[in-house]
């Protein structure tokens, strides 16, 4: 690995992700793709503005010229393709941006790797890779007693996030069995951390909880996810990148599966050490339960032992330890959430998602 292309890398994730990369690789460059969509923020990487090995470059990955251009001009070796609508709710909204994004943003992804790899052979390196960034929401939901997901589960997805998040992953498995496009896939669980969009289920009932504001949570609160600290998800990447097999498929975890409404209440648990005489004190009570998700995925559960036996790799936090780094980032950086919340996108997204559901604030 020299040259790396990151897409979405000013997201969640991604900016994780390139913070994890470039300490761990520090000869490597990075060439950020990102179209700065709601959810990409230049915030999370000001402090690679000025290095030398970091490059963000404003635009999308459909754009099939700007790709293959990027590719060319930055001998890029390896792409890690994180760029996506990542939101369930939205996604049962307005699917449309899921599907140019995650469908033919991948393939745009897939068709410059093929035509610049392995038609021109224009890196000077020759040894490319195209790891794929996917999630566990392909398998579908998981019943109480189902074992968990593992490599071998077949795709159902629900949602049409999903559904779009499936297509992308039989379009990298359809490159690699037809033009041998080296392409590795990892399908994780739900993450959680600093700089995660505060539409998503722990951001948005820290920031809404420290403001007494009512905390939404979806049906009777017993639907399960499978948690994983962000960071542990970069180190999972960065030892797949190194040592991953070319065409595998590795699945990624936190191996922790609370219910929604044990996250809930634990976050309000951690605010109320916080701010023990805070007038929304104990927290728990800004807890309401709201009308579901249509079609809420019940349960999801990650079989990590692949990634365990030839990677090494295992989640260092606990969920108790990951949620309490995850308070202790959102609660000294206000402005960062404050920034998000001001802009109208956002109140319209809040006030379509939750007007549904009784909230009137
Ligand atoms: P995010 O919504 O925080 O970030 C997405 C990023 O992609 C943003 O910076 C956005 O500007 C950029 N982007 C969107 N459309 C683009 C386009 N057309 N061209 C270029 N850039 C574009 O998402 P995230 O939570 O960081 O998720 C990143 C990836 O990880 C996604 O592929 C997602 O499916 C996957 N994933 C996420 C989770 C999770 O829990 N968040 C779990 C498993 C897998
Ligand atoms: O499983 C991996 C997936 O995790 C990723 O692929 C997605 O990109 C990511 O958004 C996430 O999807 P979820 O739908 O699981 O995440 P979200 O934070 O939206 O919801 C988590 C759970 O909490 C889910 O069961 C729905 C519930 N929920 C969510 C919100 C926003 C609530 O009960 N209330 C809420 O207000």
């Amino acid at each position: 690995m020299k040259n790396v292309l990151v897409t979405g890398g000013a997201g969640f994730i991604g900016s994780n992700f390139i913070d994890y990369f470039l300490k761990a690789e520090p000869e490597c460059r990075v060439i950020n793709l990102d179209a700065l969509t709601y959810s990409g923020n230049p915030q999370n990487l000001v402090q690679f503005a000025d290095r030398e090995a970091y490059v963000f470059v404003l635009g999308n990955i459909c754009d099939s010229e700007l790709v293959k251009s990027l590719l060319y001009r930055y001998e890029v070796d390896t792409v890690v393709h994180f760029a996506a609508e990542t939101h369930v709710d939205r996604s049962i909204k307005k699917p449309d941006e899921f599907m140019k994004t995650n469908v033919m943003g991948t393939f745009t992804l897939l068709e410059a790797g093929r035509c610049i790899w392995l038609e021109e052979k224009a890196s000077t390196s020759g040894d490319f890779r195209f790891h794929h960034i996917s999630t566990d929401e392909v398998f579908g939901s998981l019943g109480s007693d189902d074992p968990p997901f593992s490599e071998s589960t077949p795709y159902n997805p629900s949602s049409p996030y999903a559904a779009s998040k499936a297509s992308s992953d039989h379009l990298v498995r359809a490159y690699y069995h037809t033009y041998g496009l080296p392409a590795v896939i990892t399908n994780c669980s739900n993450n959680y951390g600093p700089y995660q969009y505060p539409e998503k289920l722990i951001p948005l009932v820290i920031n809404r909880a420290i403001n007494g504001v009512q905390l939404p949570v979806y049906g009777d609160g017993k639907n399960i996810r499978d948690w994983l600290y962000v960071e542990d998800h970069c180190e999972a990447i960065w030892r797949v990148l190194k040592k991953g097999r070319i065409g595998e498929t590795y699945l990624v975890g936190g191996d922790t599966q609370p219910t929604n409404l044990e996250v809930v209440e634990k976050i309000c648990e951690l605010l109320d050490k916080r701010f023990p005489s805070s007038k929304n004190a104990p927290h728990r009570r800004l807890i309401e339960f709201v009308p579901d998700r249509p079609g809420h995925d019940f349960r999801y559960a990650m079989d990590i032992g692949k990634i365990k036996q030839e990677l090494g790799w295992l989640p260092k936090h606990s969920f108790e330890l990951g949620l309490e780094k995850t308070v202790d980032w959102y609660l000294p950086n206000p402005e960062w959430v404050k920034e998000i919340q001001q802009k109208q996108g956002y109140k319209e997204w809040i006030s379509t998602n939750y007007a549904d559901r009784g909230e009137n604030k």
